[in-house]
């Protein structure tokens, strides 16, 4: 896929080859619908229908059209001013426009952002890689027939004003960097578990470190996890006959390299099976996915390499496979976690957060400035806020409320739930510190109340993405949330 910035004069000179369509995100003009539409065998009429153009934002308008004949290769594509700007409503209306579009066979759209201000011509411009990418993305690796390639192949921006392409420039080519690293996180997610297991993360770590010459790779298997006391991580693993391995990916990128680190944190349970108590087998498969922290935390150290962010960034995966096998871990078992806090395990499916609590001890080393961890922890998030919206809790409002903030911003929208000491009863154990499942009322919010026992010593948040990091059915496969909206945090942490 090839994009461009042109100033529109380069493109009206090829008028006759082109259809001018505008996207109208504001007001309507309705009676010149009909009219064009007439003009192109209804064309225009066909493309309303059969798309959701016409959806929140208001009315689309398509203006006029420099062509007598329907076998243009070009579309130009504008959108005029909304009067209240809405990320997620212009995305919606791009990605049915284009996704439209493309379904038509033209291979070259030209998108007119001349009459925008320059504020939102860069929104749009960060968005429209991430959007084409996501159209085209397609996962065939296994498959004996390839999908077809799209024939889009090109999106020209078209800037009326010199001022402005600068700004629109580097959000495009930010937007680039941000789509290729959302697809690299859905490549590792969507890898099936007799493939992608923990030792494939720490691969994937490792040539992410020979591409990058910014970041250092580490990776620590079972040997080393127990020389540091990691023994709630290993205990997941036990049962597994793929080696446990946490990859710690570093970039300093700081003027000061000791400047204190923003840390991530991914749950990368490359299986799920649920363990001794075994989850039953409808959906299982899906539980590869289980994996999507840690690809995610992959995706995001790509690109803060790529944009060589002036902060230092710990990215660290925390590889795992949880199966049932005569050495696997059990109900009742009492586990001594790196911190000394104890644990008895009530449910071997509450996995995640004895992987996560280890591994959120071990990154105290780092001195971090702030630390998020990234799981797809709890199916109680899906049902408290579907599909729609990442979980975010921590210990801290300030940033909680920063990261929301960035999710709006990058339109990966994710909401914030409360975990006050009301909720840390219901993680009481009679025989150990605290239990590894707090029962179903809450389920999200008792999860991360586990997890804030081992986060006392920095500023924490933890993302939920159970319900965002991949779509069920028959359209299944990872999203590559929330990578979006975590480089919208780093990127705003350079202020
Ligand atoms: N990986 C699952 C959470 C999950 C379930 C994500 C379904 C997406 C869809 C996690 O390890 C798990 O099994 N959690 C349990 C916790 C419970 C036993 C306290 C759950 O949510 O049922
Ligand atoms: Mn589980
Ligand atoms: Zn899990």
């Amino acid at each position: 896929m090839q994009y461009a910035i042109k100033n529109n004069l380069a493109i009206t000179k090829q008028k006759e080859e082109c259809l001018v369509i505008t996207v109208q995100l504001g007001k309507s003009q309705s009676n010149l619908i009909k009219e064009i539409d007439e003009e192109n065998n209804g064309l225009i009429s066909q493309l309303i229908k059969s798309g959701d153009i016409n959806c929140q934002l208001g009315k689309t308008t398509f203006l006029y059209t420099l062509a007598n004949s329907t076998k243009q290769k070009i579309l130009v594509v504008g959108c005029g001013d909304a009067k209240s700007f809405d990320l997620n409503a212009a995305k919606k209306v791009i990605q049915a426009t284009i996704k439209e579009l493309a379904s038509k066979k033209i291979n070259h759209i030209c998108w007119d952002i001349l009459t925008l201000n320059s504020a939102i011509s860069g929104e749009i411009a960060k968005q429209l890689p991430q959007i084409v990418s996501e159209l085209t993305y397609c996962f065939d690796e296994f498959k004996s027939t390839k999908s077809e390639q799209p024939c889009l192949q090109k999106l020209t921006l078209l800037y009326g004003d010199k001022k402005t392409v600068n700004q629109v420039e580097g959000q495009l080519s930010q937007g680039q960097i941000i789509a290729q690293a959302i697809a690299s996180t859905k490549n590792i997610a969507n890898m099936p578990s007799n493939v992608c297991n923990a030792k494939y993360l720490a691969e994937q770590g490792k040539s992410l470190g020979q591409q990058y010459t910014n970041l250092k790779v580490t990776c620590f298997g079972e040997k080393e996890l127990a020389k540091f006391n990691m023994n709630a991580y290993l205990a997941v693993g036990r049962g597994s006959a793929n080696e446990s391995i946490m990859t710690v990916i570093e970039y300093h990128g700081a003027k000061d390299k000791k400047a204190q680190p923003y840390v991530l944190v991914g749950k990368g349970l490359t299986f799920d099976s649920g363990g001794i108590s075994i989850k039953p087998s409808a959906g299982m498969d899906e539980m590869k996915y289980d994996m999507c922290g840690a690809a995610t935390v992959f995706g995001v150290m790509q690109a803060v390499a790529e944009l060589k962010l002036p902060i230092n960034v710990i990215g660290v995966m925390a590889g795992c496979e949880n199966m049932p096998d005569g050495n696997a871990y059990r109900p009742g078992d009492i586990l001594t976690t790196m911190s000394g806090i104890t644990v008895e395990v009530i449910n071997t499916d509450a996995e995640g957060r004895l992987v996560l609590c280890d591994t959120l001890t071990y990154v105290e080393r780092f001195n971090p400035k702030t630390v998020i961890d990234i799981a797809t922890l709890t199916g109680a998030c899906i049902v408290a806020l579907g599909h729609h919206y990442t979980g975010v809790m921590g210990n801290n409002p300030q940033l909680v409320e920063q990261l929301v903030t960035s999710s709006n911003k990058a339109g990966d929208k994710a909401w914030s739930l409360p975990i006050d000491s009301d909720f840390q009863d219901q993680i009481k154990s009679t025989c150990a510190d605290i239990v590894n499942a707090g029962g179903r009322d809450g389920g999200t919010i008792t999860a991360a109340c586990f997890l804030s026992r081992f986060t006392e010593k920095y500023q924490w948040a933890h993302l939920d993405i159970a319900g965002t990091a991949w779509r069920s059915g028959a359209n299944k496969g990872a999203t590559g949330r929330p990578v979006a909206m975590l480089i919208q945090y780093l990127l705003d942490q350079n202020k």
